[in-house]
């Protein structure tokens, strides 16, 4: 029995996580969940936004869905000392978890093309999953320092660390299109020398039907904007990928859309990309899409289970255009969507 941690966390966070939970129950009756403390709800309750209670559940999960953490601008959250406020808990959650690739899923949901800022001949049809590497790069490691005028980072990554991030981004693109982009800067930067190559062979040794290619990461942020059909999988370094997916993310025209994953070797993380929105928590009115598409991802890269993942996407891609929230212009509370999904997987 999968055993899935789930850390609700604030704000709409416990609406979204519990709609997410409820689908994952009905295509998979046999995970078992086990729900702990994170964010500022925890330091209310146990003095710490990442507690002792929560850590010690990870060590033998499965799995962890996240739901959100944080409070609203005025929150007196936001006066504590750094390390107790609520986002502390989940930077050291990821840190605890050591999840080296982040996957975000870039898609226009047909029927909702005219929420992209897009046009909607551009927008139609958009289907990315961008893997970032997380743990390596400028943003981590290396020797860095600021003094008097001078500063400077490091950005340093090894082969090992770059065949790592390459596989995830092989293993999803053989259950989708089977086209990887790797983006990088070879024409300047040797640790994109090293990154091009190293991807180039795991592809000719291991996923020879991958069609892989190579693009510079400046062109690619404007193709992914002005022709984003031509990408299936995107994988890249660290800051490449902040920006990049960041970039993406505005496609499909609205946060509620949004899940993510990060993998690891061992439990992975799947959690929206909004906040905790503290202005509609409460109300039963947030969109659940973006926790319930996390739990399918859950299913997929997290336990391997592809059929489980695809029958919650195909019943969120109806149920959106059947039932859609407030946010996508529509009249839909959490409960209403929920149940659209659930109908539309075919057990109510
Ligand atoms: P936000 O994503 O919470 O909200 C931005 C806007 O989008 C708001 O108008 C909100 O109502 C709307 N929105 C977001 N998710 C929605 C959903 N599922 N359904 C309907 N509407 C939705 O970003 P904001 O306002 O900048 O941050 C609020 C709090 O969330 C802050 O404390 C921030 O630190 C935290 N935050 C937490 C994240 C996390 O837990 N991973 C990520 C981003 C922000
Ligand atoms: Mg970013």
């Amino acid at each position: 029995m999968p055993k899935i941690v789930t850390l609700p966390g604030d704000g709409i966070g416990p609406e979204v996580t519990a709609a997410a939970v409820q689908v994952l129950r009905e295509v998979a009756p046999d995970l078992q969940f086990e729900e702990h403390a994170i964010g500022g709800g925890a330091y209310e309750a146990h003095g710490d936004p990442f507690p002792q209670r929560t850590r010690d559940a990870l060590a033998d999960a499965d799995a962890v869905l996240l739901g959100t953490v944080g409070g609203a601008q005025n929150s007196p959250w936001n006066s504590l000392p750094r390390p107790l406020r609520p986002e502390s808990g989940l930077l050291a959650l990821r840190k605890a978890l050591g999840c080296y690739a982040n996957l975000r899923p870039v898609r226009v949901q047909p029927g909702l093309e005219h929420l992209s800022p897009l046009k909607p001949e551009l927008a139609r049809g958009v289907d990315i999953l961008i893997v970032r590497e997380l743990l390596g790069g400028v943003y981590f490691d290396g020797d860095r320092k600021l003094d008097g005028d001078t500063a400077y980072n490091t950005m340093r990554y090894t082969t090992p660390e770059v065949e790592r991030v390459a596989k995830m981004a092989f293993w999803a693109a053989e259950q989708r299109k089977g086209r990887v982009t790797s983006v990088d800067k070879a024409n300047v930067l040797e640790v994109s020398e090293l990154w091009r190559r190293d991807v180039q062979a795991l592809r000719d040794r291991e996923y020879r039907s991958i069609h892989l290619n190579h693009e510079y990461v400046d062109s690619v942020a404007m193709l992914i904007v002005s022709d984003p059909s031509r990408y299936d999988v995107i994988v890249t370094e660290n800051l490449f990928g902040d920006i990049l997916s960041d970039l993406a993310a505005v496609i499909p025209g609205s946060l509620g859309l949004m899940p993510s994953a990060s993998l690891g070797d061992g439990a992975g993380l799947f959690e929206p990309i909004h906040g905790s929105a503290p202005d509609i928590a409460g109300k039963g009115v947030a969109n659940p899409a973006a926790a319930i598409m996390s739990a399918a991802m859950l299913l997929r890269h997290g336990l391997k289970r592809s059929d489980a993942a695809n029958s919650i996407e195909r019943a969120v891609a109806l149920a959106l255009r059947e039932e859609p929230t407030r946010d996508l212009g529509g009249k839909a509370d959490t409960k209403t969507f929920t149940n659209a999904v659930l109908e539309a997987m075919g057990t109510p």
